[in-house]
């Protein structure tokens, strides 16, 4: 956690990326200034369109200063425009070698899945099939490589088991395709299985990614903690995500040795909806959630998670998504007149 500044206040990068992100950020920032929350931002974008790095290294200095951003999702573009993913080079060049999904129900919230869903996701996050290394080593052939080291899949292993431990969970469940993958998932697998002789009070068994996906949506109740590879975490999250409610509910925490940012869980961009204040704000207000919470405002963590569910699931304000009438800001309106009345009564 980066220390506080005078009066205990933060500084934070804010990267509104592309699609809602930069409506729902004004949403986070107003919200801030009404309920005091101790956070300064400091604004960064970055360019689509553009091919060159710097506003890249901006944004990356940025966060290596502030120590912790919150951000959107910055759209990566057709295939033929070439440019690579600037989302997962941020990822890699902060080395935030791992992702966190908090997937618990809102009970009460319209969703595919209507019984209490509660699944930690621990997502490698830095390599695997997101290592951008693509080839066409003869004409009409590809070759895409899959990187995984003993390294980070131990990192990776050994948050879910520590997560695990200091949780009260009690089984981590890793995710693979070690059947056709024999080297690679192997690895990750292999590297798994040895750490969790560390953690002998945590039960662990594995799957293979496709039957996960099955029982994903067929018995959800039997995962706790899961563990897995770049690629399969994206998926898997996205499936939680639409068995909940959709796009538009949970955040998403990436985390490193030294640097931690703070995004919506699917991190799409919702570009086709942007503008039209449709967007559900609370998955990128849950991201705020989070960050108030590592930065070790707890208070104010609070206050605003208590004020998402007071609106979301006692009132039943909800945006189209989750079977509501309300627009976004029909929802952030109500939210900010809770943190507003919690703010008010507080003896600080
Ligand atoms: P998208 O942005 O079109 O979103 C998927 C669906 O979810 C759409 O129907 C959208 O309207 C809905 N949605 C998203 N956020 C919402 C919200 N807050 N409230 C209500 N509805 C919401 O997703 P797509 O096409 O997968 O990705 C667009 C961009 O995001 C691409 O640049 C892609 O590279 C990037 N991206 C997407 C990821 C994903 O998991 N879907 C992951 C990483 C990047």
């Amino acid at each position: 956690m980066p220390k506080a500044q005078y009066g205990g206040r933060h500084t934070v990068t804010m990267l509104p990326g592309g699609g809602i992100g930069p409506e729902l950020m004004e949403h986070v920032k107003e919200i801030f200034r009404v309920g005091g929350m101790p956070v300064d931002f400091e604004i960064v974008n970055i360019d689509p369109q553009s091919d060159g790095n710097l506003d890249l290294e901006y944004v990356i200095t940025s966060i290596k200063r502030n120590g912790v951003a919150i951000k959107g999702n910055i759209e990566t573009g057709s295939l033929d425009t070439g440019i690579a993913s600037r989302n997962v080079a941020l990822r890699n060049e902060l080395d935030l070698f791992v992702n966190v999904l908090n997937c618990k129900s809102y009970e009460g919230v319209p969703a595919r899945y209507p019984d209490k869903i509660d699944i930690i996701i621990v997502r490698q996050n830095t390599e695997g099939e997101y290592a951008m290394l693509e080839h066409e080593s003869v004409n009409g052939v590809v070759e895409s490589m899959k990187i995984v080291t003993a390294e980070n899949s131990e990192r990776v292993a050994r948050f879910a088991f520590e997560y695990a431990k200091q949780n009260g969970r009690k089984k981590v469940t890793t995710i693979h395709k070690a059947n056709i993958m024999k080297i690679s998932d192997g690895l990750f697998l292999e590297t798994s299985r040895r750490v969790a002789k560390d953690y002998p009070e945590i039960q662990h068994n594995d799957m293979i990614i496709d039957n996960c996906c099955m029982q994903l949506v067929s018995n959800p109740h039997q995962f706790d903690v899961m563990n897995m590879t770049n690629l399969y975490g994206t998926i898997v999250s996205n499936v939680i995500c639409g068995l909940m409610g959709g796009a538009g509910l949970l955040s998403g925490r990436n985390y490193g040795d030294h640097y931690a940012v703070f995004e919506p869980g699917t991190r799409n961009t919702g570009t086709s909806i942007a503008g039209k204040n449709i967007a559900n704000p609370v998955a990128m207000l849950n991201a705020a959630v989070d960050m108030l919470d590592h930065l070790g405002h707890k208070t104010h963590a609070n206050i605003l998670s208590r004020s998402i569910r007071k609106t979301v699931v006692d009132d039943g304000i909800r945006t189209a998504d989750l079977g509501g009438s309300a627009s976004t800001s029909d929802v952030v309106s109500k939210i900010k007149k809770y943190v507003i009345e919690e703010t008010s009564q507080m003896k600080w």
